[in-house]
């Protein structure tokens, strides 16, 4: 079996590396073809896994690429996990939509969007280069965006991801005071939008509301990822859990105040202690016994998505929250549309769970994003500037046609190097 790795020079690739050592055992024998645009970065994060799979006697041959074709040849498994146009384009994202009054995010609103113009033209191209019958497991994001440009526009078959709900999760068992190990909550709806309003505990159906009275809605303890305060004050105000990301859309403008006065983008922030962490991770990656940095992908990011290609090569049939053709799944939501919800993957990829109508409270707003992405990822496929104009002014950040034209046109200048469809 050939995995191929596209961006297998991420600072998220130690924490894949340690996803694969831990399921060494399922896919031993497994021919692994990294690719990256950035030679250097490709030579650590090779050198890296070779050394990590040494020491733990992990079965894994390990290939390194700077050709694309000569990676994703004879690879029944593509998994795409990089950032078109690296964090310096992340930047630019986030901040010209802040310039105009909108948040300015990596995946929500317009900066995600601008982020969906560069992505989709290269996974349209890996598309066209991957064997016929390959899987493109995707992280790239927006990742929904992205699964559906792919998924309407190319034959190829692809399974959009997001780490998000693992640690979503793992942030409500904390404020609930519930374990985490055992608990399951059915997120259902869009990427980075999505909600739960059933929550099991080993099995056993939680009364959600009755917990949600009884909540204290905490204080500070804000990450770049997770704002537990406001996720608290909003699942009081819904009776339901909201994904981290919902706080941009119920408290935009004080996200947007937030933001200014921060003064650096997260994408600086990042930039900033980048070279440190590939220092690190390359002096780890000489030794016998690598142990590198957790900084950047240290979480469950990593074993998820070799959790997800396992469940896939192996038939598990396992139950996992992946983004996927709706079929019904969600039933507030077109058919086609691609919808994060809970799937069981297996051999033939996944297959969605039935789960009904999205709650009442954010029903509409969920179409809307839907509403967006689906122009968006139409947008990035064909190149076409009206469409372009028309996602930025579908989306519930943009409340004014100008806003969207003046985004649009200093995102397209921004990014013209990355936008060939614009041309
Ligand atoms: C979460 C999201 C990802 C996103 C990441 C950004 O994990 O689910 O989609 O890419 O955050 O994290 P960063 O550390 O790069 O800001
Ligand atoms: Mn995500």
């Amino acid at each position: 079996m050939k995995v191929a790795i596209v961006g297998a020079g991420s600072g998220y690739m130690p924490g894949v590396v340690r996803g694969l050592l831990h399921r060494a055992d399922d896919l031993a024998g497994t021919e692994l073809a990294c690719y990256d645009i950035d030679a250097a970065h490709l030579d650590v994060m090779t050198r890296l896994a070779g050394n990590m799979f040494a020491a733990r006697g992990a079965d894994f041959t390990v290939s390194s690429h700077t050709a694309l074709k000569s990676a994703l040849d004879g690879a029944s498994y593509v998994f795409t996990t990089f950032r078109p146009g690296g964090l310096a384009a992340r930047h630019l994202d986030e901040s010209i939509p802040l310039k105009h009054g909108v948040v300015g995010q990596e995946t929500a609103g317009p900066g995600g969007f601008l982020m969906a113009l560069r992505s989709v033209p290269v996974l349209l191209d890996i598309a066209a280069k991957a064997d016929p019958g390959a899987w493109i497991v995707n992280y790239t994001n927006p990742t929904n965006v992205v699964t559906d440009a792919v998924a309407r526009h190319t034959g190829a078959r692809i399974i959009g991801l997001c780490d998000q709900f693992i640690g979503d999760t793992e942030m409500w068992a904390d404020l609930l005071g519930l374990p985490f190990d055992g608990l399951e909550a059915d997120w259902i709806g869009l990427n980075h939008a999505t909600w739960a309003q059933r929550v099991r505990l080993d099995g056993r159906e939680l009364d959600l509301p009755l917990l949600l009275d009884d909540l204290e809605v905490p204080g500070g303890g804000a990450t770049p990822w997770r704002d537990p305060s406001r996720m608290a004050e909003l699942a009081k105000a819904l009776g339901f859990l909201p994904n981290s990301y919902a706080k941009y859309y119920f408290f935009h403008d004080q996200v947007v105040d937030e933001l200014r006065a921060k003064g650096t983008t997260r994408a600086q922030d990042i930039l900033a202690m980048l070279p440190g962490y590939y220092e690190q991770v390359a002096a780890e990656s000489r030794r016998p016994d690598p142990d590198p940095s957790r900084e950047r992908g240290g979480g469950e990011h990593g074993e998820f998505a070799v959790d997800v290609i396992c469940a896939m090569h192996r038939d598990e049939g396992r139950r996992m929250i992946v983004n996927t053709r709706n079929n019904g799944a969600v039933s507030s939501l077109d058919d086609d549309a691609i919808v994060e919800v809970p799937a069981l993957v297996g051999r033939s990829g996944p297959v969605p769970l039935t789960m009904g109508p999205l709650p009442g409270p954010v029903r509409g707003l969920t179409q809307a994003i839907h509403a967006y992405e689906r122009l968006a990822a139409d947008a990035a496929v064909t190149g076409d500037r009206r469409t372009a104009l028309q996602a930025l002014m579908a989306h519930p950040f943009v409340r004014s046609k100008h806003t969207a034209e003046k985004i649009l046109d200093e995102g397209l200048a921004a990014h013209r190097d990355h936008l060939p469809q614009f041309a």
